[in-house]
């Protein structure tokens, strides 16, 4: 019985994501869920491509890597999806940052702890090492080179427009000196 109960509940809720796939998105519904969507640049061009058609937990339930993403966006668009060339860039740099595969960097096999050398590293470096989008890191890298050296975590987070929470998940390594 309780199991049957279960069953019936699945399948209500899987009903209930197939109706909602097939109708246009209710507005109310998929503003709950963007609302967990982390505010990055990025997010609002995301929404506005990706929930027309279905809702905005198609994505934010996925887990992919830069060619997962790319893939599937593809195929988006071979349904119908439209934006600009740079949006999408956007969008595909948004989702591969929060809905991507990355693995904790303590779980790289025995690899020393690196430290990130916040004062020394180009944009580039700072893209892979903090997970900053591009601009977050000329920003960095901008205000470092009016302002010189940062020495504390609370320097770096008076960087116009990046997401303090990035640098907070790195601070056990992150390196001023
Ligand atoms: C023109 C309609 C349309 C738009 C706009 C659209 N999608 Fe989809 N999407 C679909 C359809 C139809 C499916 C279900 C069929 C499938 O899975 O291939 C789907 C399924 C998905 C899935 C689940 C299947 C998979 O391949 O992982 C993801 C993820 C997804 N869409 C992401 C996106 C993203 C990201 C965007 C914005 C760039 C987007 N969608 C915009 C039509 C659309």
């Amino acid at each position: 019985m309780r199991h049957a109960k279960q069953m019936l509940a699945s399948l209500s809720i899987g009903f209930g994501l197939l109706m909602f796939s097939a109708a246009a998105a209710p507005a109310a519904y998929a503003q709950d869920a963007t609302a967990t969507m982390p505010n990055a640049p990025g997010k609002d061009v995301t929404i506005r491509t990706c929930t027309k058609c279905h809702a905005i937990t198609n994505i934010t339930g996925q887990h992919k890597d830069s060619d997962g993403w790319t893939a599937t966006i593809t195929k988006m668009v071979g349904y119908g999806a439209s934006a600009s060339d740079d949006e999408f860039q956007q969008i595909l740099d948004y989702v591969t940052k929060y809905y991507g595969v990355n693995p904790p960097p303590a779980d790289a096999a025995g690899a020393a702890h690196a430290k990130i050398v916040v004062n020394k590293e180009t944009a580039a470096q700072l893209t892979t090492d903090l997970g900053l989008t591009d601009a977050e890191a000329a920003a960095v890298v901008d205000y470092r080179t009016k302002n010189g050296d940062f020495k504390t975590i609370d320097d770096l987070k008076k960087v116009p427009s990046v997401d303090g929470k990035k640098f907070d998940a790195h601070s056990a390594d992150l390196q001023f000196s």
